[in-house]
């Protein structure tokens, strides 16, 4: 199922095209990632040569693919995408290279995808701007050398820890995006109703904020459904009350919870008395993927304290007991 609470990118969320920003200075928050992309950018063009290669990781929905769009806005380049799961014989990747055009921006999206026998092919390109294909088949093949214009790459991850390391060590320029501060994504809120053209008062905005657990893909997704009770049961514009009935209608708590996060602190609390209890454990209880877990319900938990890791398991923290009304027997040894 989903949830409209998930950072991951779904189709109906195709909207984003247009309401993504499209220079530095329109990009909310990760003032430090900006400002010194900003810097690299500026010297790279004084000197007049590509951008060294960029990394871009961390959960989905942060901005990773928003941010490549404004790397090659910034760098007046042209930017060219694909994306690892899309490269599935080193003749695509051979392809993609050959065909970028000096200065230009190659994305490649989760990058961590490409199989290993291919990424061996990034390594000169990216170092040397070089691609060393084999033609021919069997008895006749040769290895061939073909020089490739300077280009910059962008790869974006939300799985770093995958990425090997000949490859991570190619990039120049590693950032990791954080989740959103409430103040930033009420930014982002004020910014999407200005697009969407539906007003919204400051105090909904900062609601939404609040309820959109740091990343600006949710903020933006909720929006559009507060939009659609604002209409019905409004007059079309977004405030506190309607915003926090919409909300609550959708199932999003004051924390940005639902009823997956819910069934998750439960099952810790009820089955395994708050934990410690290992992933896979939690995984079957609850009857989700153990990758899932990791990647999209876990990091959110984990980044407000409702649940920690120690090296025993998982724990639901105090925090957690308080949130669901739940008594908290204090530390267990
Ligand atoms: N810093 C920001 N300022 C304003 N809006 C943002 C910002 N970052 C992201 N957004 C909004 O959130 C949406 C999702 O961002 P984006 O697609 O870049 O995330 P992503 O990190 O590439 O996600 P995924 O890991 O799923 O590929 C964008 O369409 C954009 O509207
Ligand atoms: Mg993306």
């Amino acid at each position: 199922m989903d949830r409209i609470t998930s950072g991951e990118r779904f189709p109906e969320d195709s909207f984003e095209k247009n309401i993504r920003p499209t220079s530095i200075d329109e990009y909310v928050g990760q003032t430090e990632v900006k400002e010194n992309l900003n810097i690299f950018i500026k010297a790279a063009k004084m000197r007049n040569e590509p951008l060294d290669h960029v990394l871009l990781y961390g959960p989905p929905g942060l901005g990773k693919t928003t941010l490549a769009y404004i790397i090659a806005n910034e760098l007046g380049s042209n930017i060219k995408t694909t994306s690892g799961p899309s490269i599935e014989k080193s003749g695509d990747l051979a392809a993609v290279l050959s065909s970028l055009e000096e200065g230009d921006v190659l994305f490649i999206d989760e990058i961590h995808r490409i199989p290993r026998f291919i990424e061996e092919i990034l390594y000169s390109a990216m170092e040397d701007f070089t691609l060393d294909i084999i033609v021919g088949s069997e008895a006749s093949s040769r290895n061939i050398r073909i020089d490739l214009p300077p280009f910059t790459l962008v790869g974006a991850t939300t799985r770093a820890g995958d990425l090997t390391g000949p490859l991570r060590d190619r990039f120049g320029i590693v950032n990791k995006l954080n989740y959103y501060t409430e103040e930033e994504l009420k930014q982002i809120a004020m910014r999407t109703s200005h697009v969407l053209d539906t007003a919204i008062t400051e105090d909904a905005a900062y609601e939404l904020a609040r309820r959109s657990r740091g990343t600006p893909r949710i903020t933006n997704r909720l929006f559009k459904r507060v939009r659609d009770f604002a209409l019905v049961m409004g007059d079309g514009s977004i405030d506190l009350d309607i915003c926090k009935l919409a909300l609550d209608r959708l199932k999003v708590d004051s924390l940005g919870l639902d009823d997956t996060d819910y069934n998750l602190l439960k099952s810790i609390i009820e089955k395994f008395n708050g934990g410690p209890v290992g992933i896979e454990a939690i995984a079957s209880s609850i009857g989700e993927e153990q990758t899932t877990i990791e990647d999209v319900y876990e990091p959110y938990l984990l980044q407000t304290g409702l649940l920690k890791r120690t090296s025993r398991g998982r724990m639901v923290t105090k925090k957690a007991y308080d949130h669901l009304g739940l008594p908290y027997k204090g530390d267990k040894k």
